[in-house]
């Protein structure tokens, strides 16, 4: 791990402990980590799985690549450094959020293996759950749901590179996903029923 820049700095602890906050929320925390191209899905089931998970008194809360990029990751783009930066921060996020008792869902293109591993090694053994949310790109770029698909492939035709994931730039699909969901076989009831009976299987939710 990077040590900080700052010299003279020491750790705080506060007075109460991961098992108490899980007691009280009936949750071993973890990060959901939704990964796939652009138009996949991660959004939509990031949303359904977050209603789904609080109407049931679980605590947990999205980070999604794009609002994190109004604020927090503003000064980002869409380089190899800059996604690379932008994935380590919000794992950083996602720990603090873990360590508030929460599951934090994150929905991030995050197309680098190598990008994902620093985000999975911020955290404990099972915290980190990485679910593949795979759809064709054929069928990604038939939906474009926000027209990017369409403006890469004019900024190509114009010469001028997007760095658009799965257009002008790669995107390496994970090898061993803690769970693999294909969005253009399952409805986005099946896929968010798949992550909670993971969650469940593996005691992140408890009764
Ligand atoms: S990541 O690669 O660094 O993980 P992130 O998930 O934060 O990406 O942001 C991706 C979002 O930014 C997409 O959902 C899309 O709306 C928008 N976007 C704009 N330009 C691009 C681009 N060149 N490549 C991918 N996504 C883009």
């Amino acid at each position: 791990m990077m040590q900080p820049k700052a010299k003279n700095i020491v750790w705080h602890s506060t007075e109460v402990t991961r098992q108490q906050r899980a007691e009280i929320f009936r949750t071993a925390p973890c990060v959901v980590w939704l990964t796939g191209l652009s138009g996949c899905g991660k959004s939509t089931l990031a949303v359904q799985l977050e209603q789904h998970l609080l109407a049931q008194g679980y605590p947990a809360y999205i980070l999604d690549g794009d609002n994190l990029r109004h604020g927090l990751n503003r000064d980002l783009g869409f380089s190899a450094a800059d996604r690379a930066e932008n994935i380590r921060r919000v794992g950083e996020v996602a720990k603090l959020l873990t360590d508030a008792g929460f599951i934090a869902i994150v929905s991030l293109i995050s197309p680098y293996k190598k990008d994902r591993a620093v985000a999975r090694q911020l955290l404990g053994p099972g915290e980190f759950v990485e679910v593949f949310v795979d759809a064709p790109l054929a069928i990604c770029r038939q939906r474009d749901p926000k027209g990017l698909y369409k403006k890469a492939d004019a900024a190509i035709a114009a010469g001028k590179p997007m760095m658009m994931t799965g257009v002008d730039a790669p995107y390496e699909p994970p090898e061993a996903p803690e769970l693999h969901l294909t969005t253009d076989q399952q409805s986005v009831e099946q896929c968010v029923q798949q992550i909670r009976e993971y969650l469940w299987n593996h005691q992140r939710l408890l009764p």
